[in-house]
């Protein structure tokens, strides 16, 4: 969700006026998304290097966490959005923590669309975690080296009993992963607009899946396997 502080400046204003703005797109974006027949958002809200930017934005960016969650809570629940998390939000302040828990728990039968907030959140933190975690149930013996698959590993990571994201969308131009959803990024389609995250609108989520939509997922396999020539013409 890149753009915020250039929005800002574009205006003359203060960087968390951007932030502010920003969050108006995460509620737009969040609704467009199920509009459109998506069934998992996952925003990355706030990664692990955030943490590097002045301490009043980061001040200033979990304030605006716990005004949005406090807000949303009842929302959620009304409009059945199930809210999870992917990153170490054990990190995040306790206020935060807490409201995550509580709206995680008050949303967790809600089947039909899922917002994933990366919070914290790493790519490779992540992998490092899952590395932990599966050494020590190999310790347990409930895991063996010898037989790991992806299935069996990918359980370990954050984003466990998640699908993989079809479409990863960067705003204001910017053309990089910056330690998002390595792993499960695969065999992901990129789409890069030069829309400011503030001003990303339904019809910007629209455009991007429609031209997802008009690409080819090969999975390495070629063009002639996946349609083959029909003989009855
Ligand atoms: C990137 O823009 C944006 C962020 C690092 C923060 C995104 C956070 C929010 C939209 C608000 C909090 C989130 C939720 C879910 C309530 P930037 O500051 O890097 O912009 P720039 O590249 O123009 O400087």
């Amino acid at each position: 969700m890149d753009g915020n502080g250039r929005w800002a400046k574009q205006r003359g204003l203060p960087r968390i006026e951007g932030h502010r703005r920003g969050v108006e797109a995460v509620r737009t974006a969040t609704y467009a998304a199920r509009d459109l027949g998506v069934k998992m958002l996952t925003l990355y809200a706030f990664s692990a290097e955030n943490w590097n930017r002045p301490k009043e934005e980061v001040g200033a960016l979990m304030g605006l966490l716990e005004l949005y969650l406090k807000k949303e809570l009842e929302t959620f629940v009304r409009d059945r959005v199930r809210l999870r998390t992917i990153g170490r939000t054990e990190g995040l302040p306790p206020g935060v923590q807490r409201l995550l828990a509580a709206t995680i728990e008050r949303t967790r039968e809600f089947t039909d669309y899922t917002l994933v907030l990366a919070l914290n959140y790493g790519s490779r933190s992540e992998i490092l975690d899952a590395a932990r975690a599966y050494a020590a149930a190999v310790g347990t013996g409930a895991e063996r080296p010898g037989e790991a698959t992806w299935a069996s590993f990918s359980k370990y990571l954050y984003t466990a009993s998640m699908p993989d994201p079809d479409l990863v969308i960067r705003t204001s131009g910017e053309t990089r992963v910056s330690n998002f959803l390595l792993m499960q990024a695969a065999y992901a389609e990129f789409y890069f607009t030069p829309v400011l995250w503030p001003d990303f609108t339904k019809s910007d989520l629209a455009a991007a899946i429609a031209d997802y939509s008009r690409r080819e997922r090969r999975y390495g396999q070629t063009s002639e396997q996946l349609r083959p020539a029909s003989s009855t013409t």
